[in-house]
């Protein structure tokens, strides 16, 4: 495993689409373990592949509880609002208020192949659309309004 910097706002790949994972091989677990302790060192609870330079479809996600791994994920149902105060690892410094689903359903298959299918409400479906959001070039500050320093 190995700590992979972090692409921070301004860099192109950032906004570009990620493609979707056709095969699960051994790159795909590298990264996957590659994020996860990227993730841990950064100490932020989710991350997108892109965010390391890699534009596939591939993100882990802090539920609290355990780190979820979705390849390819969709969110296939989501319901309500919450106002969500988020920040980003690639937008450092920056926090902005983002309407997001109150609940969300997503899907998406589990470093073995498996279809895993995840509820979640309030900050872990933020979380989820935060990563999602990642994988089609879009960053929470797109959508954000009263965007500040955090500090
Ligand atoms: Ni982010």
């Amino acid at each position: 495993m190995a700590i992979r910097n972090i692409v921070k706002e301004g860099d192109p790949l950032l906004r570009k689409k990620s493609r979707p994972v056709e095969q699960i091989d051994e790159k795909i677990i590298n990264l996957l373990d590659d994020m996860k302790e990227t993730l841990a060192v950064a100490q932020g609870v989710g991350l997108a592949a892109p965010q390391v330079g890699i534009l596939r479809r591939v993100i882990i996600v802090d539920t609290g509880d355990e780190i979820l791994e979705l390849i390819n994920p969709e969110i296939i149902k989501q319901s309500g609002h919450q106002d969500s105060f988020e920040g980003c690892l690639s937008v450092p410094g920056i926090r902005g208020h983002v309407d997001r689903p109150k609940k969300v359903t997503i899907q998406g298959y589990d470093r073995e192949g498996n279809l895993m299918e995840y509820k979640a409400q309030d900050f872990v479906a933020t979380i989820f659309c935060h990563e999602t959001d990642h994988l089609d070039g879009t960053l929470f500050i797109d959508k954000a309004d009263r965007c500040g320093k955090d500090d």
